[in-house]
C-alpha cells in the first residue's frame, strides 16, 4: 500500500523538476540501459538490440498526455505485451522488479507502485508536455 500511496502523491506533484523525481532512481536502474538516461532511446545496449528501444519522451505524442499509466504499466510489467506484441524485446519487468523483494502480500503493490512511479517520471520528460 505504501508504494501506491507514494505514487499517488507524485501524480499530484508532476510539476517537480525531473532530476528530483523519486521515479528517476528506478528508471536509471531498470530502464536506462536501453532507453537511455534521458529516455531518448539511446542507452548503452540500444545498438545491440534487434528492435530499437523507443524514445520514451514521445510517449505523449503516441498515447496522449497525461499518459495512460494503467495501460502503459501493463506493457511494462508484461501483461499487455503478450497480447500486443507476441514476443517482445522488452524485458518483463513485472517479475524482474520483485526479484529482491520478499514475496509477501505487498509484493504486488510494490511492483505496481514502482512502475507507476517510473511512468510518472517518464511523464515529466515528455517533449510535448500537457498544456
Ligand atoms: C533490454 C532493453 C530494455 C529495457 C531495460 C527496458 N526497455 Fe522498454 N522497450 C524496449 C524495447 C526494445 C521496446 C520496443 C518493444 C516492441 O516494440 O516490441 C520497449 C518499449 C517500451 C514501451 C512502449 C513504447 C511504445 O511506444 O509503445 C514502454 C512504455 C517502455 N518500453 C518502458 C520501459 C520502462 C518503464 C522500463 C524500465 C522499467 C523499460 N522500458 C526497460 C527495451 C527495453
Amino acid at each position: 500500500m505504501l508504494a501506491l500511496g507514494v505514487a499517488a502523491c507524485v501524480t499530484v506533484a508532476t510539476a517537480a523538476r525531473a532530476a528530483d523525481h523519486p521515479g528517476k532512481a528506478a528508471f536509471d536502474q531498470y530502464c536506462a540501459s536501453c532507453h537511455g538516461t534521458a529516455a531518448d532511446g539511446t542507452g548503452p545496449v540500444a545498438g545491440e538490440m534487434k528492435v530499437a528501444p523507443p524514445d520514451l519522451r514521445k510517449l505523449g505524442e503516441k498515447y496522449g498526455t497525461p499518459l495512460p499509466k494503467p495501460k502503459l504499466r501493463e506493457f511494462v510489467d508484461g501483461r499487455e505485451m503478450v497480447r500486443a506484441h507476441g514476443t517482445s524485446n522488452m524485458p518483463v519487468w513485472g517479475e524482474q522488479l520483485v526479484h529482491n523483494v520478499p514475496p509477501t502480500a505487498n509484493t504486488e503493490f510494490f511492483k505496481r507502485g514502482t512502475i507507476i512511479l517510473v511512468l510518472d517520471y517518464i511523464e515529466t520528460l515528455q517533449l510535448k508536455s500537457s498544456p
